[in-house]
């Protein structure tokens, strides 16, 4: 069955409109948990745009369940990342000027210094995933990087908005699966999934897990977020089944 980890980066946004502490990430993370989320995702960025350090150490200590860091191959925030020890980090590119993390991480750029990042990491005993693209050469960089787990980017997928383009970007996801999977990766989807487009990737059987942010903090705005991440986590199970 396909776990559900909940991104909880926007309460923060929210909650930095006013430069307050309401609403509160690390309450938003722990009813998540209570409401069924199997982890909790949250993004360090280097400008700290939503979530901040002091988010990253208490999530560390509150949240039961799994904590994947999401960050950027950078110096600073590895050292924090090797310090509060989440299960897991999930490795994006970063631009300061986009909106979100606009598409996977290039891997065959910088070979070398990921495998140095990933041994750093598994000294550690933290899980490395990479957020890539759903193609072949960079699950084969992944592997080479030593790292034992991949995200997939369906952001892509997400926006289509012709049924045959999303179909042609689904069957790619697919295949970058069932390929990770004969590899014996772990795999990872995620990134623009919302209540209508998350019931076709739940149907790909090898995917471990899911990441949602946007569309689960934005319905909990209507239902609160215990309904919303029990919506979500009941969709994926029926049509994971
Ligand atoms: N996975 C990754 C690597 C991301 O960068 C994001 C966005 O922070 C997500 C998943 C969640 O995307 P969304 O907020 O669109 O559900």
């Amino acid at each position: 069955m396909i776990s559900l980890n909940i991104n909880i980066d926007h309460f923060a946004t929210l909650r930095n409109a006013r430069g307050g502490s309401e609403p509160d990430p690390i309450t938003g993370a722990l009813m998540a948990e209570i409401a069924g989320a199997s982890g909790i995702v949250a993004h360090l960025r280097e400008d700290r745009r939503h979530i901040k350090d002091k988010d990253v150490y208490l999530l560390r200590q509150l949240v039961q369940t799994k904590l994947d860091l999401e960050m950027a191959a950078n110096e600073e925030i590895i050292n924090i990342a090797l310090e509060i020890k989440p299960e897991l980090v999930t490795i994006v590119p970063e631009k300061r000027e986009e909106l979100t993390t606009e598409g996977g991480l290039n891997l065959l750029q910088d070979i070398n210094k990921h495998k140095n990042l990933v041994e750093r990491m598994h000294q550690k005993d933290i899980i490395v995933s990479y957020f890539i693209e759903p193609k072949q050469e960079q699950i084969d960089a992944v592997i080479e990087c030593g790292a034992e787990m991949i995200e997939l980017h369906t952001g892509t997928y997400a926006n289509m908005k012709k049924e045959s383009d999303l179909l042609k970007e689904f069957y790619k996801i697919k295949a970058a699966c069932e390929y990770a999977h004969s590899k014996g990766l772990i795999i990872a989807a995620g990134h623009g999934l919302n209540y209508e487009n998350t019931k076709l990737i739940a149907t790909i059987k090898e995917i471990h897990e899911l990441s949602i942010g946007h569309s689960v903090i934005a319905r909990a705005m209507y239902v609160g977020i215990t309904q919303a991440v029990k919506e979500m986590k009941e969709l994926i199970e029926y049509y994971g089944k």
